[in-house]
């Protein structure tokens, strides 16, 4: 098949908040289109991957970015020695053979791109491809799941009303601590009284967010901490390199972090 290269084989630990499995599931059901919406490094990439592998679809990811135009999704005919040859772009792969697609960070993107998704995301569910002169209409399979950080909203850079309209809404935050600790046990290898410690820490710097901080620290910043003390760096020095250094460079901010940070410390 066309999409095996997009398919999941091995199942993507995934260790759930809350209701975000039944609700993935019955959006899919509907062949709803989802936003999955919350900070950096919380765990919406990994959910995707693991509600693809669950579902046994292929998965086909796009990250947006400001110079993303409506062909880099739906496709575009390029020059090859037989002349110009369409070649269907990632979003009219998943549209065309049944995938799911998941848009990173959406937002990103320029609103005349993101109208791209408008005829696919309401009852209509067709991807027209003016250039192409063709409307495909989407496999019974496909779906599309979009992410989206609010914090880093603002006016220019929200999304229009009419798209957000579309979506069913899962929000992400950072687990409570005991399931946090669990994640960061198991993904770093870091041991459970490690795996607590830097969850405590991660609790003080996200007391000084819109205090200094846009956001305080993610579960990806604790385990890449955890398993900078695991391949042998001394706690401290890791908590500064995995964490203090990496989320500010205001060096007022650097120091009360420090300070909060060194309180937990053994
Ligand atoms: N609930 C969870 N279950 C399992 N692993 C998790 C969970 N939450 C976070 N993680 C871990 O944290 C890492 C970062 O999560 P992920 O890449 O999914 O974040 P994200 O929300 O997609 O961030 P970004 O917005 O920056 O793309 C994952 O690689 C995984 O190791
Ligand atoms: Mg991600």
């Amino acid at each position: 098949m066309i999409l095996d290269s997009y398919r999941i084989a091995t199942e993507p630990y995934y260790q759930p908040q809350g209701q975000e499995i039944a609700t993935f599931l019955a959006a899919y059901h509907e062949r709803l289109p989802i936003m999955l919406k919350g900070p950096t490094g919380c765990g919406k990439t990994r959910f995707i991957e693991h509600m693809a592998w669950r579902l046994g679809k292929p998965l086909i990811t796009v990250a947006a970015h400001e110079d993303m135009t409506a062909a880099d999704l739906a496709g575009r005919y390029l020059l090859e020695p037989s002349g110009t040859v369409w070649h269907d772009g990632p979003l009219t792969l998943a549209v065309r053979h049944g995938a799911i697609c998941y848009l990173d960070e959406i937002v990103e993107a320029r609103q005349d791109t993101t109208v791209v998704i408008h005829p696919l995301t309401d009852a209509r569910r067709i991807l027209p491809l003016d250039k192409h002169n063709e409307i495909v209409p989407a496999h019974s399979d496909f779906q599309l799941t979009i992410s989206y950080n609010p914090g880093y909203q603002s006016a220019v850079k929200d999304l229009k009303e009419s798209t957000k309209q579309r979506f069913i809404a899962i929000d992400f935050g950072y687990p409570p601590p005991a399931t946090e600790s669990a994640i960061v046990a198991r993904e770093s290898g870091a041991d459970a009284d490690l795996a607590r410690l830097l969850v405590t820490i991660a609790e003080r710097s996200r007391n000084l967010q819109g205090h200094g901080l846009d956001e305080g620290a993610s579960t990806r910043m604790l385990i890449h901490t955890g398993r900078m003390v695991r391949a042998g760096l001394p706690l401290p020095v890791a908590v500064q390199s995995g964490i203090v250094l990496p989320i500010t460079d205001n060096p007022d901010i650097r120091a009360a972090l420090s300070d909060a940070i060194e309180a937990c410390l053994p």
